[in-house]
């Protein structure tokens, strides 16, 4: 049994990297015949669309979804590490399982995402958690029906994570979570190795997908009807530069936008790799969404330095200036507040930055220590305290949420095109998403689900919006 090893995860080699088309193996075939499964799904987007392929991959074995996990008899946790609470949430989930388990003793238990590339993590799963039939990690995805066809011939746990840089998968089942909105992976990995993140280690290297492999992809979503293609990757801005076949997101974003889905998002960006072709091509393109998620980390040159971030105050914000000429642009950002040895110099150096930009929204965050990673050895030298990390984040949202109501405020009486989701938890009411991503409440019927309509906004408030419909 093979565990994984953060000292692999960081080797970045000059090797080509394999395109590997799947093959689905008869020999599974019927294996999940009669049986449910049930996947939980923690973290960010990349892990909620493997988990449309881990749904793919089970569908293709002959189990049925479940939506209930206490009556499958495949529970699948796709776990995320970028902060401590999402591994603390994760064995929360597998303490309540092992008590499905004394009940149902037939239930496969498995775990896979991030977490599962972690050393720590592994052994902590082999020592105490002993109910967790299987561990696979990021990288084998795909190997996922030869597991389950093992762990039921002889149920042992069974390990399957390899620390390698990775591949690029082609043509993995999928079952999409929405008929009308659809995640699309364009690059997997990251090279960046910002000191605080994890991801680096636990998705491999910086690879991209072939252009006309994402062009074939996006082809058949809009002959399905799709309206939305969201671009994913931890570093969208980066794509193709691994490829050398000349092309960069700038092409890509083009050649997707001709395909003519409605509404192409893309998310994230690094402030790094932005450059002003890229710019050019959001501003030209209606179906390009005017969104951008930029995260600034910090407002501090000393702490982004630390940070490994390669951006300063200044070029953050020329770059933040050009993007702002985008005709209606919404820029969104995520903040880390206690990165070790922050001092409140630099925190009001953060609030400044907020206070330059002025985001639509921002994701903010305590720095959270993940074992490996540079910053969590600073992090053992620094002495600040919880209540003051607290504090800067209070102090922090206040801000944040101010500028948020602002934005909104701006939209009040005007009428905006929304991408209908579902019904809300109000009576009668259904809400959907704006171009800038921002969620609207209205009163409307469920025909609308999938379609895009004119919203008047009527009311606003920090992070959602209420309208009405416009006939
Ligand atoms: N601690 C706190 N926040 C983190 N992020 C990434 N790693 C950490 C960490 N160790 C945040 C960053 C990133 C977002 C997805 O999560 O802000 O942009
Ligand atoms: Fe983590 Fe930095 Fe890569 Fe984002 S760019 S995934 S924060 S290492």
């Amino acid at each position: 049994m093979q565990l994984p090893n953060l000292d692999n995860a960081r080797v970045r080699s000059k090797k080509e990297v394999k395109k590997i088309d799947y093959k689905f193996n008869n020999k599974y075939q019927n294996i999940g015949k009669n049986l449910t499964y049930h996947v939980k799904t923690y973290g960010c987007q990349m892990n909620e669309h493997d988990t449309e392929n881990i749904e793919g991959l089970l569908e293709s074995l002959g189990f049925s979804k479940n939506n209930e996990m206490e009556k499958a008899d495949i529970v699948i946790l796709n776990t995320c590490s970028i902060r401590e609470n999402a591994h603390n949430k994760a064995f929360g989930m597998l303490g309540r399982l092992k008590h499905l388990k004394e009940e149902n003793p037939n239930l496969i238990v498995g775990v896979c995402g991030c977490m599962a590339q972690e050393e720590v993590v592994v052994s902590e799963i082999l020592s105490k958690y002993r109910h967790v039939n299987f561990v696979f990690g990021t990288h084998n995805l795909y190997d996922l029906p030869r597991l389950i066809y093992e762990n039921m011939e002889n149920s042992k746990t069974k390990v399957l994570v390899e620390s390698i840089e990775g591949d690029v998968i082609e043509g993995l089942p999928v079952v999409r979570a929405s008929k009308f909105k659809a995640y699309v992976n364009i690059i997997y990995g990251c090279d960046k190795f910002c000191t605080y993140c994890i991801v680096p280690y636990t998705r491999g290297k910086q690879r991209s997908r072939k252009m006309e492999d994402i062009l074939d992809e996006v082809r058949k979503l809009k002959e399905n009807g799709y309206q939305e293609v969201t671009l994913l990757g931890q570093n969208v801005n980066a794509y193709g530069k691994d490829l050398d076949e000349g092309y960069d997101l700038s092409n890509l974003l083009e050649k997707v936008a001709k395909i003519n889905i409605p509404r192409v998002r893309f998310i994230t960006s690094h402030p790094w790799d932005f450059t002003d072709k890229m710019i050019e091509v959001i501003s030209k393109y209606e179906n390009i969404m005017p969104y951008v998620h930029l995260p600034l980390q910090s407002g501090s040159d000393r702490i982004l330095k630390l940070m490994g971030r390669r951006y300063t105050r200044e070029s953050y914000k020329k770059l933040f200036d050009k993007l702002k000429k985008i005709e209606g642009i919404s820029i969104t950002t995520d903040i880390i507040v206690g990165f070790p040895g922050e001092t409140e110099e630099d925190f009001l150096d953060t609030l400044d930055m907020v206070n330059y930009c002025q985001y639509d929204s921002a994701f903010t965050f305590i720095y959270s220590p993940r074992v490996g990673t540079p910053a969590a050895k600073l992090y053992e030298m620094d002495d600040t305290k919880e209540e003051v990390k607290e504090e800067r984040l209070y102090r922090l949202n206040e801000l944040i949420n101010n500028y948020s109501l602002l934005s909104n405020q701006k939209m009040e009486d005007k009428v905006y095109k929304i991408l209908v989701e579902g019904k809300s938890s109000k009576d009668g009411m259904m809400y959907g998403y704006t171009e800038t991503n921002k969620l609207v409440n209205f009163k409307g019927s469920e025909d609308l689900v999938g379609k895009i309509v004119d919203v008047k906004i009527t009311s606003a408030k920090s992070f959602s919006l209420d309208g009405e419909l416009v006939e």
